[in-house]
């Protein structure tokens, strides 16, 4: 009985390792965004909630929500909301809209800022917390930046004056370029093979570029996880630390946002789950007595 129970915690364990795993996602960096509970959670929520209605909220509505019922969930109260994270003479119970006209939003950005109130269900947290942190300095676009985890993405840094400027390291830039050169091998040689170039020849070709674009692709993966993918080349007015931490306060804030019920729904499932154990033992107690007399 005990082994079986071992056996099927370690094939429990196993299996939710694989299902992580799988849903990793092809975006880099990844870094595990941390989970905070009870009142650390409330506090970064508030915290989350300022950075937002001062960086965000200008560009981005939280449509679904009101500020009244932010409000009474985070635990701000009502005139300290109004005086401190309301600025353009909204009512408390208001939906969080901005006035940003679609249209010409359409026009400066080419994309119109989305609503934010269900990206934190849309996208995972941890995705969000990533893409916050993952802007990085690219010449070639408007803003001259880009994001590694929304390539091309049509948002200008909103935040460079909290983390700064950063730029890919020397290394990952190195490595892709070999990536660069070798996926133009394979296109030049794909291109011979077509016009009845050696065959053999050509193919060893493609089948080495592929290996080493896989090569390099897991050396890339490795420094990301070692926090060694960006660098900062402009200090801003927080350390890395503190921005990462505003960060995670913000991403908390929309998930927040994206289930407004969420942490009541947890802890009415511990009554629940408090209930059922209750119940068994009084089922329990019931079973002894009724058949006391049989045996
Ligand atoms: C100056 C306007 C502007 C500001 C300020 C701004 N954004 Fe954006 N944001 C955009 C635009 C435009 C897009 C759409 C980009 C696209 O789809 O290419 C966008 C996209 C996004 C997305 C991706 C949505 C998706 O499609 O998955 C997220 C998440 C996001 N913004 C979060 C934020 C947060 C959080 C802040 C505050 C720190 C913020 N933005 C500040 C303009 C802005």
């Amino acid at each position: 009985m005990k082994s079986l129970l071992k056996l099927s915690l370690i094939s429990m364990l196993a299996f939710s390792t694989t299902v992580l795993a799988a849903g990793g996602g092809a975006y880099l960096p990844n870094d595990k965004l941390p989970t905070y509970s009870g009142h650390k959670l409330t506090t970064s929520m508030q915290n989350g909630m300022q950075v937002y209605m001062n960086n965000c909220m200008g560009c981005h509505a939280l449509g679904f929500q009101r500020y009244n019922r932010a409000a009474k969930d985070l635990e701000i109260p009502e005139n300290l909301m109004v005086e401190n994270l309301m600025f353009t003479g909204e009512k408390i119970g208001d939906l969080m809209v901005n006035n940003m006209p679609a249209a010409s939003a359409e026009k400066w950005f080419g994309t119109a800022p989305p609503d934010l109130s269900l990206i934190a269900r849309a996208r995972k947290p941890q995705w969000l917390y990533n893409y916050l942190r993952a802007f990085y300095q690219d010449q070639s676009r408007p803003y001259g930046v880009n994001n590694s985890v929304f390539k091309d993405v049509g948002m200008p840094h909103a935040l460079e004056s909290m983390q700064g400027i950063q730029d890919k390291t020397e290394k990952v830039k190195g490595l892709e370029n070999d990536i660069d050169y070798a996926n133009g091998d394979i296109v030049t040689a794909r291109d011979k093979l077509s016009n009845g170039g050696n065959a053999s020849e050509l193919n060893k070709m493609i089948a080495d570029a592929e290996t080493l674009i896989h090569d390099k692709q897991e050396e890339i993966n490795a420094l990301a996880a070692e926090g060694k993918y960006f660098t900062l080349v402009k200090e801003g007015s927080m350390t890395p630390q503190e921005f990462d931490s505003a960060m995670i306060d913000l991403v908390n804030f929309l998930e927040y946002v994206g289930e407004p019920i969420k942490r009541e729904r947890k802890s009415l499932g511990i009554y629940v789950m408090m209930f059922i154990l209750f119940f068994i033992f009084v089922a329990y107690l019931l079973k002894k007595e009724y058949w006391k007399d049989i045996h």
